[in-house]
């Protein structure tokens, strides 16, 4: 993503940051918490903190690298919370931590880094952690209702929303908001970044379900079709189930509805093809987009710079993205 260019410096003293706020005395946390840090993962959500404080015109970058830093160490540990829910054998490439490490030592460590990433953000003070606490409260509600949904083939769009505005917006939002706070943005461009950062997320989940239907290579270091295979019904999913009729959208009802258990492979490609064949890729890239316009519609009244022309340029990268 060409947006990483104007701070890639910056990226590179997150990771180190990182590693150290992961580091522990017990070899099993460090091990499990380097197995995803260093399996790579595209750093989007320290990305957009970086990008955000330099759109809010801050001008020390280097003060909020351990902001950056811990919104990822918070994504992370919630992936593995995520894989363990999602029954998810894969991620970034490599097995996942509860499939290498076991379910127990896994948990241990997310809360781990969970702990470490409020470590890094206390030196903020209380409204930082306050933002970030609250994000971790939405992003905890939402892989519920993502689990009380799951093989739920009655789904609603609204009801799909509602969940990834808190599993993924609130994250993105809170960095993005104590990118602007820490810039010493004022009150009101605050709450507008703040809706640039939900609504990114929106889009960049979207994104994330769409691609793994359209996805062709296996560049996404997980399978495509995995949500299938874990009976998530996502908009590409609902989209398909609206646009398909009789016969086939019985088939694909029974397939993500898992009225059998967990699909078997055969099954999982011809849902694939059954959602394919309604171009439920095109419709829901063009859902992202118009989150991704809402974004860049919040941020109207802050001060046009080249640097806020680059966090909305951030957000056309992400819903471009095919990986
Ligand atoms: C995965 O996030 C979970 C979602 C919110 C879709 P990313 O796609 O940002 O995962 P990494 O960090 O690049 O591995
Ligand atoms: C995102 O949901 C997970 C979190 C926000 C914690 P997914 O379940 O879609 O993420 P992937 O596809 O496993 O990366
Ligand atoms: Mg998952
Ligand atoms: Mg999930
Ligand atoms: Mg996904």
């Amino acid at each position: 993503l060409s947006s990483f260019d104007a701070i890639a410096r910056e990226l590179r003293a997150v990771d180190r940051t990182i590693s150290r706020a992961v580091d522990a005395d017990e070899e099993a946390l460090s091990s499990i918490a380097e197995h995803l840090v260093g399996s790579g993962g595209k750093r989007v959500r320290p990305a957009l903190v970086l990008l955000t404080y330099l759109a809010a015109n801050g001008r020390k970058i280097r003060s909020v690298v351990p902001a950056a830093a811990a919104v990822e160490v918070l994504h992370t540990a919630t992936l593995i919370h995520d894989d363990i829910s999602d029954k998810a054998e894969m991620r970034r490439g490599r097995r996942s931590a509860h499939v290498s490490f076991g379910v127990a030592r896994s948990l241990i460590a997310a809360d781990y880094m969970m702990t470490a990433a409020f470590g890094l953000v206390g030196q903020y003070g209380i409204e930082a952690i306050r933002t970030v606490n609250m994000a971790c409260m939405d992003m905890a509600i939402g892989e519920i209702q993502d689990l009380r949904h799951t093989a739920d083939a009655d789904t609603t769009e609204e009801q799909y929303f509602e969940i990834i505005d808190r599993k993924t917006g609130a994250l993105m939002e809170a960095g993005v908001k104590m990118g602007a706070m820490l810039a010493g943005a004022p009150r009101r461009h605050i709450d507008k970044f703040a809706a640039y950062g939900r609504s990114v997320g929106v889009a960049f989940q979207v994104v994330d379900d769409t691609l793994d239907v359209s996805s062709k290579a296996a560049k996404l270091g997980k399978p495509v079709g995995k949500d299938i295979r874990e009976g998530k019904v996502t908009l590409p999913v609902i989209f398909a189930l609206g646009a398909l009729k009789g016969k086939e959208r019985k088939e694909l009802r029974d397939i993500v509805g898992a009225l059998h258990g967990t699909p078997r492979p055969g099954q999982v490609k011809r849902a694939l093809a059954l959602v394919r064949k309604t171009g439920a890729e095109k419709h829901c890239r063009a859902v992202a987009t118009t989150y991704t316009a809402r974004a860049k519609a919040a941020l109207k009244g802050v001060p046009s710079t080249d640097s806020l022309r680059a966090l909305k340029g951030f957000a056309d990268e992400l819903v471009e993205r095919k990986v």
